[in-house]
């Protein structure tokens, strides 16, 4: 049986990374493993930065925002010179297998590592979402938390205004930030690249909103790398009865103390993470289906895409 394993967070960090280093931490002690922390991701283990951590190391972390690791984006570990650097590393701490948390540029630094006789395990670990292998990541849930808590005090304002809120969200291309928490705000339009943008018709919906169904204000819900959100909103002051005033609500989606259902996601995701590279496997990616701890090949959650949520636009649509 292996004796002594590695776990890092690389790409943008998540809210509950802390949570699963110390769930892979305690559970692998739990089963007899020793292991090591490296810093900055894949980075870190190029250069050798590792440091063992004892159940005392992970102490206090569980509702911690950020990565206590730390995480970067190395676009260099695609060159085997890199990776076999990488890979001198971990023996030199004699570590047989990692645990890595983060999306999918992350899997695909594990499965190279997993080809090179390196055990790898992925965990997913984004606020976007958008990792087609699970129902969710870690980190999700508490940017969707941050998210409504901020336009429900965009709300506040704006109807005191009788203002529109154009709000641009993270996601990464994927559409589930914004839809869900156009669900849970109430929003008046969502935007994502799954439901188009065209500004005609929003306008000519705002417009419905503002002379026929009498509303003093509007949230519309933007996914990020669609629009420029200041301009647009100077639009909708220039073409509907609104005022329109833009908010970025950017990086403060990434951090904060995660929620209790993403420190559950992170609990068990470590947990089954170390279960399955003390049984030998590698070149996997850990996920949750249907409220189910499930395992599946990286190779397939990179070649898989998440559909469109056609339930959620529906739901969405009837209730605004
Ligand atoms: O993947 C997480 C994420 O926050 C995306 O939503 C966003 O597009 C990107 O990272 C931002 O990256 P950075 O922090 O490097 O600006």
């Amino acid at each position: 049986m292996i004796k002594k394993i590695g776990v890092l967070t690389s790409g943008g960090d998540a809210p509950g990374m802390n949570a699963a280093i110390r769930a892979v931490v305690r559970s692998a002690n739990a089963l007899g493993l020793t292991v090591y922390g490296i810093q900055d991701g894949y980075k870190g283990m190029v250069e050798g930065r590792i440091l063992e951590l004892d159940r005392f190391s992970v102490s206090e972390t569980l509702g911690k925002g950020g990565t206590i690791l730390g995480t970067a984006r190395l676009p260099e570990f695609k060159e085997e010179v890199v990776r076999k650097r990488a890979v001198e590393q971990l023996k030199r701490f004699g570590i047989e297998a990692v645990i890595v948390i983060g999306g999918d540029g992350t899997y695909k630094g594990a499965l190279e590592l997993t080809k090179m006789g390196i055990n790898c395990i992925g965990i997913p670990g984004t606020i976007d979402n958008d990792i087609a292998s699970t129902d969710f990541s870690i980190g999700f849930d508490t940017a969707l938390h941050t998210i409504v808590d901020a336009i429900d005090k965009l709300r506040d304002t704006s109807s005191s205004h009788k203002r529109c809120s154009v709000v641009e969200v993270m996601g990464n291309r994927c559409e589930d930030l914004a839809l869900w928490a156009g669900i849970s705000t109430g929003a008046e339009i969502v935007v994502t690249l799954k439901s188009g943008f065209d500004e005609d018709e929003i306008f000519s919906r705002l417009n419905y909103f503002h002379d026929v169904r009498k509303k003093n204000h509007a949230i519309v819900i933007i996914s990020e790398k669609i629009t420029d959100v200041e301009q647009f909103a100077k639009k909708v002051t220039k073409y509907t009865g609104f005022d329109g005033r833009a908010t970025v609500l950017g990086h403060v989606q990434r951090g904060g103390s995660p929620t209790p259902f993403d420190r559950i996601l992170a609990s068990r995701m470590g947990d089954r993470a170390v279960e399955l590279l003390v049984e030998g496997v590698g070149g996997q990616c850990v996920g949750i289906i249907n409220n189910k701890i499930v395992n599946i090949p990286i190779e397939q959650a990179l070649e898989t895409h998440r559909a469109s949520n056609k339930e959620l636009y529906k739901v969405f649509e009837r209730q605004v």
